[in-house]
C-alpha cells in the first residue's frame, strides 16, 4: 500500500497541538493546517483508507482527528486516543460513524461539513432517480452488447416524472434541494415524512406531510435523504417494500444501512417494486459478486453524491476549518451540536 505517515517533528510552543489526518486531501486544505502554526501533522498520505490498526497506533496523544466517512471513530479510537483529544473533524456531513455520545461525555467536539454538499447531493440524487426510472445503464448496456436490434414500442420502458408523486423521506436541506430539482419535471405531488412537520419548507414546495407508511404507499418515487441514526437504521426492510407500488423506483443516497438489503434483492427480483438507485450501500464498497449487482433493475454508483471538484475542495477546506477553530476554542464552522 502506497502510503505513509509523516512522522511529526516534537511538538513545540509555536505548534502545541498534533492533528491526525486519515487520507490525502486537496493542498488548499493541508496547506490551513501547515500553515496555521498551531498543529504538527500526521497524515495518511494515501487515496487508500488508513487501516483501523494504524489509526489505533496513531491515536495515542493526538488533539485532533480529520477523518473520512469511511473511518471508524469509536470508542477505541478515542480510548487509545486519551485525553489530549480535542477535536474530531469529518469530511462528511454524515457522522454516524463516530461515537458521537462517547465525544459527549468525553468533551470532544465534532465538526462536519453540511450545506456545502448540498447541490452536489441533490443533483445526484435526481440523475441517479431519472436513470433508473429511465433505466438509461441498462439501455446504454444493450447498445454495446448488440441488444438493440430496432426501435420497438414497449422496449426499455421506464417510469416518468410528469404527474408522479414523489415521497421524500427526510425533508432536510437536501430532501428540499431535491424535491426543488424535481418540481419542472412536472411532479404532481410532494409527500414528505420525518420526526416532524416542517411547514415553512413544505409550504413553499407545496409538499404534505404524512405517515411513513402512506407515503411509501402513494409515491411512485420514494427517495431516502434522511441521515442514519439509531431510529432509521434498517427502516427500509421487507414490510416496507412490501407497502410500496409495484411500479415503484427506490432510491437511496444517504446511508446504506437504512435498508434492509435482502429485502431489497427480492424485492427488486419478485417485482414487488420496479427499481432501486443506490449511491450508497452496505458495505461500501459492495463486493463485485453481490446479489444486487446481478439484478438489471438495480443502480448502484459509488458514494459519489458530494463529488464534484469544487465541493469536495470546498469540503475539505471546511474540515481543516473546523479542526483549527476548534484547538483554538472558537465557534467550529460547523459543529455537530452534542446536547
Ligand atoms: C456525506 O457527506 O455524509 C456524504 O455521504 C458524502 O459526501
Amino acid at each position: 500500500m502506497a502510503a505513509h505517515v509523516a512522522v511529526p517533528t516534537a511538538l513545540s510552543e509555536a505548534a502545541p497541538f498534533s492533528v491526525l489526518v486519515t487520507r490525502r486531501l486537496p493542498h488548499s486544505a493541508m496547506r490551513i493546517l501547515s500553515t496555521s502554526g498551531l498543529c504538527e501533522v500526521q497524515q495518511w498520505d494515501s487515496d487508500e483508507s488508513m487501516p483501523h490498526a494504524e489509526l489505533l497506533s496513531r491515536a495515542p496523544g493526538i488533539h485532533a482527528i480529520l477523518c473520512l466517512l469511511s473511518d471508524y471513530i469509536d470508542k477505541e479510537v478515542l480510548d487509545a486516543a486519551g485525553p489530549n483529544l480535542k477535536v474530531i473533524s469529518t469530511l462528511s456531513v454524515g457522522y454516524d460513524h463516530i461515537a458521537i455520545e462517547e465525544c459527549k461525555k468525553r468533551n470532544i467536539r465534532v465538526g462536519n461539513t453540511p450545506d456545502v454538499l448540498t447541490d452536489a447531493t441533490a443533483e445526484i440524487t435526481v440523475a441517479l432517480l431519472l436513470a433508473t426510472a429511465r433505466r438509461l445503464f441498462e439501455a446504454a448496456a444493450e447498445v454495446k452488447s448488440g441488444g438493440w436490434s430496432t426501435w420497438k414500442p414497449m422496449w426499455m420502458c421506464g417510469q416518468g416524472l410528469s404527474n408522479s408523486t414523489v415521497g421524500i423521506v427526510g425533508l432536510g436541506k437536501i430532501g428540499c434541494g431535491v424535491a426543488e430539482r424535481l418540481k419542472p419535471f412536472g411532479v404532481k405531488k410532494f409527500l414528505y415524512c420525518g420526526r416532524h412537520p416542517k411547514p415553512d419548507k413544505a409550504d413553499r414546495l407545496g409538499a404534505d406531510f404524512v405517515p411513513l407508511p402512506t407515503l411509501l404507499a402513494e409515491s411512485d418515487f420514494v427517495v431516502l435523504c434522511c441521515s442514519l441514526t439509531p431510529e432509521t437504521a434498517g427502516m427500509v426492510n421487507e414490510d416496507a417494500f412490501r407497502k410500496m407500488k409495484n411500479s415503484a423506483i427506490f432510491i437511496n443516497t444517504s446511508r446504506g444501512a437504512m435498508v434492509d438489503q435482502d429485502a431489497l434483492y427480492s424485492a427488486l427480483q419478485e417485482g414487488q417494486i420496479a427499481a432501486a438507485g443506490l449511491d450508497v450501500t452496505t458495505p461500501e464498497p459492495l463486493p463485485t459478486d453481490h446479489p444486487l449487482l446481478s439484478l438489471k433493475n438495480c443502480v448502484v454508483l459509488p458514494h459519489i453524491g458530494s463529488a464534484t471538484v469544487a465541493t469536495r475542495i470546498t469540503m475539505s477546506i471546511l474540515t481543516a476549518e473546523n479542526i483549527l477553530a476548534g484547538l483554538r476554542d472558537q465557534p467550529m464552522p460547523a459543529e455537530v451540536l452534542l446536547h
